[in-house]
């Protein structure tokens, strides 16, 4: 392993400053999103001294609820998914009242007129500006209607003449298709300016995912081998071990392309594929983000049934607890054809990329969790060691651990000590948590915190968005072509559809992570 060197980290001339005092107003906030994630994250931030004194998070949503029962359960949320930030009960009762229960419907003017008032009545007594973070934690179909309400009560406008912030963060999946994603953004910019919309993507906020632009653009030694002359191939697999839990009804409407291809997996192509930007701005870096997606080949509907494979999960009883196959799940139609499953083979069309394969795949109820981009160099020619009695030599290969685990791996060969030449292949590490002794913090810290200081970098731009609903879109058409009485299936617990290895074995090549894990 590595040592790192005795040197301080450099901090970016970017570093920031904490966030003015603001409120932060989250819509459906009785959901899952906000106990599992947010509250943790505000949490968080508040222990680590980064929020200002005074902030508030109102918490919107239409259950009767009471201020103090609402804090006993996010209380209770803390403990459950951030235990190790939940120690300290002192900073807990003093971080307790900056939270505030607001129950009304999102179309009840009435309710969104009281939650005014109460803004105006909390920042006139603190003498803080109205800096409002609307956080749109609901069902995608209920973000036009509160958007309405927010500007039929004047509680936002696209141009601010007070001195303070308006922004509006809006959960994934923006849109079901490039149409709708278009549609949502006009909607959207009838109250908020481009500027002041953050499309949330956490992987974005994964410390792994920005050390892509690190890796790749503060070390010298890759980037000139960063392209076709060098790299044979690239693999990006987003797998999970869970199911659809219970978000079946969800999942039924987006599907694994839907759900991860559209958002999680562009990020991660298109920083991996694209030119080095050339400032560290917000527009800079997703301008090179985008032209990576719009460069991707499209996969016309009448290839899909050659090019995508799609499968389902099946029930698996081999293991302790035996877990319901993708049909039996709650929400989920008997006769669903929705895959939970995806792997296919992208090119980018440029000059940095030509000809070489992308290989994407996804799925739930596999063996492990794992999110993991191989970068493939091509293999020595076969001279010298690379010969039949020596051969095959594995080739260089690149492992950027996106999660768990995260960090990067560089294989490359080694001659093993003793009188033979013989050679084998050796992994140099690095790991976040063995090489710098920190586990990353959640993704949902970092992107609060920048939503609140304004920075949207690491939130997704509507042409991005857009761009990236362009290449999908075909593809999600030629699957509703193919008409299928049945889903291939693939037993809970395993690698995928055989379909799905033939595809990468068709071209010599193999996924690297089912070699690795040990395939059941
Ligand atoms: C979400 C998807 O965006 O990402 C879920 O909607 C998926 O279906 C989740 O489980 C995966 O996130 P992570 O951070 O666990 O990889």
């Amino acid at each position: 392993m590595a040592d790192l060197l005795n040197k301080p980290a450099q901090t970016n001339p970017s570093s920031r400053s904490a966030p003015e005092p603001f409120f932060l107003v989250i819509f459906g906030a009785s959901g899952d999103l906000t106990r599992r994630k947010l509250i943790p994250a505000v949490y968080n931030l508040y222990q680590q001294g980064l929020l200002p004194k005074i902030f508030f998070v109102i918490a919107f949503a239409r259950r009767d609820n009471s201020d103090e029962n609402f804090r006993l359960q996010m209380h209770q949320a803390i403990q459950q998914f951030s235990p190790v930030a939940s120690d300290n009960l002192k900073s807990w009762e003093q971080f307790a009242p900056h939270l505030i229960y607001h129950q009304a419907n999102f179309e009840d003017m009435e309710g969104f007129g009281a939650l005014k008032e109460k803004i105006h009545h909390l920042a006139a007594r603190h003498n803080i500006a109205e800096n409002c973070l609307f956080y749109l934690a609901t069902q995608p179909r209920y973000f036009p209607v509160i958007v309405q309400s927010l500007a039929d009560t004047d509680l936002a406008r696209p141009t601010q003449p007070c001195a303070c912030w308006q922004r509006l963060v809006v959960e994934k999946p923006f849109g079901s298709d490039l149409q709708s994603s278009r549609q949502l953004t006009l909607q959207i910019q009838k109250t908020f300016s481009e500027k002041q919309i953050f499309r949330i993507d956490h992987y974005l906020g994964k410390e792994s995912v920005q050390n892509l632009l690190v890796f790749r653009f503060a070390n010298s030694i890759f980037e000139p081998l960063w392209n076709n002359n060098y790299i044979d191939h690239v693999q990006i697999s987003v797998t999970e071990s869970i199911g659809v839990e219970s978000r079946g009804a969800y999942y039924e409407q987006a599907g694994a392309l839907r759900d991860i291809l559209q958002n999680h997996i562009m990020h991660l192509l298109s920083l991996i594929a694209m030119e080095p930007p050339v400032r560290l701005d917000a527009d800079a870096i997703r301008d090179e983000k985008v032209k990576i997606i719009r460069a991707l080949r499209p996969i016309p509907p009448q290839c899909v049934g050659n090019d995508v494979v799609r499968a389902q999960y099946s029930a698996d009883a081999s293991g302790n607890q035996p877990v319901p196959g993708y049909l039996e799940e709650p929400g989920v139609a008997a006769d669903s054809v929705t895959e939970t499953f995806f792997a296919l083979k992208a090119f980018i069309d440029n000059w940095r990329w030509a000809g070489v394969p992308f290989y994407i795949r996804s799925g739930k109820r596999m063996p492990v969790r794992i999110t993991e981009i191989g970068i493939h160099f091509k293999p020595v020619p076969n001279v010298l060691f690379n010969t039949g009695k020596i051969a095959p030599m594995l080739p260089n290969m690149l492992t950027i651990r996106i999660q768990p685990n995260e960090g990067i791996s560089l294989q490359f060969q080694v001659k093993t000590p003793g009188p033979e030449m013989r050679i084998q292949p050796f992994k140099m590490d690095f790991g976040y948590s063995d090489s710098l002794g920190a586990t990353p913090p959640d993704a949902y810290q970092r992107l609060l915190l920048d939503a609140l200081l304004g920075d949207s970098t690491l939130f997704a731009r509507s042409d991005e968005v857009e761009a990236a609903w362009n290449f999908v879109d075909p593809i999600i058409a030629g699957c509703n072509d193919i008409a299928l009485q049945k889903l291939p299936q693939y037993p809970a617990g395993s690698w995928g559809p055989k379909l799905a290895d033939n595809l990468i074995i068709a071209d010599n090549r193999m996924w690297t992570l089912t070699r690795r894990t040990n395939p059941r």
